[in-house]
């Protein structure tokens, strides 16, 4: 079997360690690794199956015979060094959002749309980690009842906001209990005890930025730009899995039962709905899992025979991230 040379740009960030591991768990056919990250870090060494390898800093000349390069260091470094990958010919998977809206670039869910990948011009975009955990639920939702309407809350964990916002969390939360000033950086409030209804900037529309992108983004993925979908999004003071409250309404009838039964049988779902033993989706019980637990499923009360209403967590870091990168890495060798 044909081995590739993968760089993980961004490789000391909470996504890059996860983006690491899960080339590992997955047996990813790598020949080569090679870890960049800042100057900061250049010299310190991580493990890849095993071996110890070299931390690099991220220059313009760090892709020569890379076949792969995952990116997860932001959108500038995204902006500047992802055209030098591809220029030595590497295939670019970008996990910010710098490209995602751009025409040439595919934004690719691998449980939704797959064959879009093949269209690359040397950069793939992997999707805001709201839009890709809400994807893989409402995708066969729409393929059986076709959505009309899509309404979406979310309850955001701090690794959104990458180690900085989770360490923030953790510091935060020890501080409140010994009593001392809790301190906030990366967030626009303290987080600890809180919810926070602005992720990233506000727009003109009264909209967040990251509320948007579930709208610009599903549209991208659906192939359907005119989908009516709307979200607002709120950090919550957990770690690493995201959760959303979904209200859809469908074109078609649809029961709480065929839902349940559509979204069994969908690949990267996990169905997790037993109201009568306490049973639903939690982020303690999503997190490090690869599979989006759905459940509270139930018929919406304002839309009621065309209407569904449901609850989603899903790891933030990895099928919001990690793992939707490793499996768009996964296409391009298929
Ligand atoms: P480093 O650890 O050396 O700062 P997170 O999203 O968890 O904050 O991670 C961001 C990732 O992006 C880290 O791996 C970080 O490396 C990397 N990074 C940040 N700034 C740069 C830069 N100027 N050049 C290369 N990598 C960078």
């Amino acid at each position: 079997m044909k081995k590739y040379n993968v760089a993980v740009a961004g490789a000391t960030g909470a996504v890059g360690i996860e983006m690491i591991q899960i080339l590992e768990e997955r047996n990813f056919p790598v020949n080569e690794i090679r870890l960049l990250a800042s100057k900061r870090s250049a010299g310190k060494k991580m493990t890849f199956n095993g071996e110890e390898v070299t931390i690099q800093e991220l220059t313009h000349d760090s892709f020569e015979g890379i076949d792969i390069a995952l990116f997860s260091a932001g959108g500038d470094i995204s902006l500047e060094y992802a055209p030098s990958a591809v220029k030595a010919g590497a295939v670019v998977v970008d996990n910010s959002s710098a490209y995602r809206m751009y025409d040439e670039v595919p934004l690719v869910v691998p449980e939704v749309n797959p064959e879009a990948a093949k269209s690359h011009k040397g950069i793939i975009a992997n999707p805001n980690c709201t839009t890709a955990i809400a994807a893989v639920a409402l995708w066969p939702l729409h393929k059986a009842f076709g959505l009309k309407k899509v309404i979406v809350s979310t309850y955001q964990a701090a690794s959104g906001a990458g180690a900085p916002g989770m360490n923030e969390l953790i510091d935060g939360i020890k501080a409140g209990i010994e009593g001392k000033e809790v301190e906030n950086k990366v967030f626009a409030h303290p987080l600890p005890y809180n919810v926070i209804p602005h992720i990233d900037k506000f727009q003109e529309n009264g909209y967040t930025k990251e509320e948007m992108k579930v709208t610009w983004e599903t549209r991208k993925i659906f192939s359907e730009p005119e989908l009516a979908v709307s979200c607002t999004a709120v950090r919550i003071p957990t770690l690493r899995a995201h959760s959303e409250s979904i209200v859809v309404e469908t074109e078609k009838e649809v029961t709480a039962e065929a839902a349940r039964k559509i979204l069994e049988q969908s690949a990267g779902v996990k169905v997790v709905d037993n109201i009568g033993e306490n049973i639903y989706p939690m982020p303690l019980n999503a997190a490090e899992n690869w599979d989006v637990e759905v459940g509270r499923i139930r018929q919406n009360i304002i839309f009621g025979s065309k209407g569904l209403e449901f609850f989603v967590s899903g790891d933030q870091l990895l099928k919001g991230a990690a793992l939707n990168a490793v499996q768009i890495a996964e296409l391009l060798i298929d």
